[in-house]
């Protein structure tokens, strides 16, 4: 099955990693041999049709910074998806939460042209959902991103796939690593936000701009996503009421602590509300989890209540998720 790669930073590497050291693991239990025909990021694009040296082209990234040094062509990712031939187009260019782009109009390109799609990527998700998931329809291609939400916690194909025949009427979640590490750390010891700040971003799985985690905007596109995929609300990023961490003090938390809470930032949808906002919650409850994890409860009508937690981020867990979908894909389809 061909492949095109685009976006290249943590999330892209990672997927080259981990290719390279599933190759065979593919092949043995799926029959699937995947061939990345293309690798695109901001310097441009590398094409090989028999299929790109991963382990080159990841030298050659961490060397130059960039996938061009390849050497590749002078080709936006835009237009390798309009001119290569592949039958996957796996989209992990950096999240946009005010215009989605480059990623929605990467992502529409390659519904148009018949190829399906695997992505992380949360701000198209959060802004266009339904326009995506329609196109997708009528293109007769696979539209598939559970790494968007909650990196290697299977949580939208859970719903979608094991829980097809519940009606999920809420869902209730931490999905952002950074804050629950911050309030985690800042419930331990006490420590203030900004410097807990700098060791999440250390650890590598912060935004770009950390403000998407604190002020809760990542955590709203997240939850926009699952309103969308698993409940059929058609909400977007606007309708979300968000209230982030920042104001939230040591003494707040030592205080909830004296009671036997803990406070989390946490996403809601019920009724088709979509709120994102700090939440006491008791210290014995489902969502009080430590650190970097996710968690989400969804309470369905025949299964009743259901809690999955997970690792929330980074690039070799959020892989995990990819790679799922693109086997997926291989399974269900008629790929080549
Ligand atoms: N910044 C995000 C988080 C990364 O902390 O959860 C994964 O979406």
């Amino acid at each position: 099955m061909r492949v095109q790669l685009i976006g290249f930073g943590n999330i892209g590497q990672g997927l080259a990693r981990v290719l390279l050291e599933k190759e065979k693991y593919l092949e043995k239990r799926h029959g699937l041999k995947l061939r990345v025909v293309s690798i695109s990021d901001i310097s441009g694009t590398v094409v090989d049709e028999e299929g790109v040296d991963l382990k080159r082209a990841l030298e050659v990234v961490e060397r130059e910074k960039k996938i061009i040094g390849y050497p590749g062509e002078e080709m936006s990712g835009l237009e390798a998806i309009k001119t290569v031939d592949a039958e996957v187009v796996i989209e992990v260019t950096p999240s946009n939460i005010k215009t989605g782009e480059p990623g929605l109009s990467h992502m529409l390109a390659a519904m148009k042209r018949g190829k399906h799609v695997v992505t992380s990527n949360k701000g198209p998700l959060a802004l266009e959902f339904k326009k995506l998931k329609e196109t997708a329809e009528k293109k007769g291609v696979a539209f598939r991103f559970e790494a968007s939400v909650g990196g290697a916690m299977p949580l939208v194909n859970l719903a979608t796939e094991m829980l097809s025949g519940d009606e999920i009427y809420a869902i209730e979640g931490i999905l952002n690593g950074t804050t629950n590490y911050i309030l985690s750390r800042m419930t331990k010891e006490e420590s203030p936000l900004e410097l807990v700040l700098r060791e999440a971003q250390e650890l590598g799985i912060a935004e770009t701009d950390p403000s998407y985690d604190i002020d809760g905007v990542d955590t709203a596109s997240k939850l926009v996503i699952l309103a969308n995929a698993i409940m059929g609300v058609d909400a977007s990023y606007r309708d979300v009421k968000i209230q982030g961490i920042r104001k939230i003090t040591p003494e707040a938390i030592k205080l909830a602590k004296e009671d036997g809470y803990v406070i989390k930032l946490v996403g809601e949808v019920k009724n088709s509300h979509l709120e994102v906002a700090p939440r006491l919650v008791p210290v014995n409850h489902p969502l009080n989890v430590d650190g970097v994890l996710n968690v989400a409860l969804l309470r369905a009508d025949i299964a009743g209540d259901i809690t999955i937690v997970g690792k929330g981020a980074g690039a070799r867990e959020t892989n995990s998720a990819i790679l799922s979908d693109v086997i997926s894909i291989w399974k269900n389809g008629a790929c080549l």
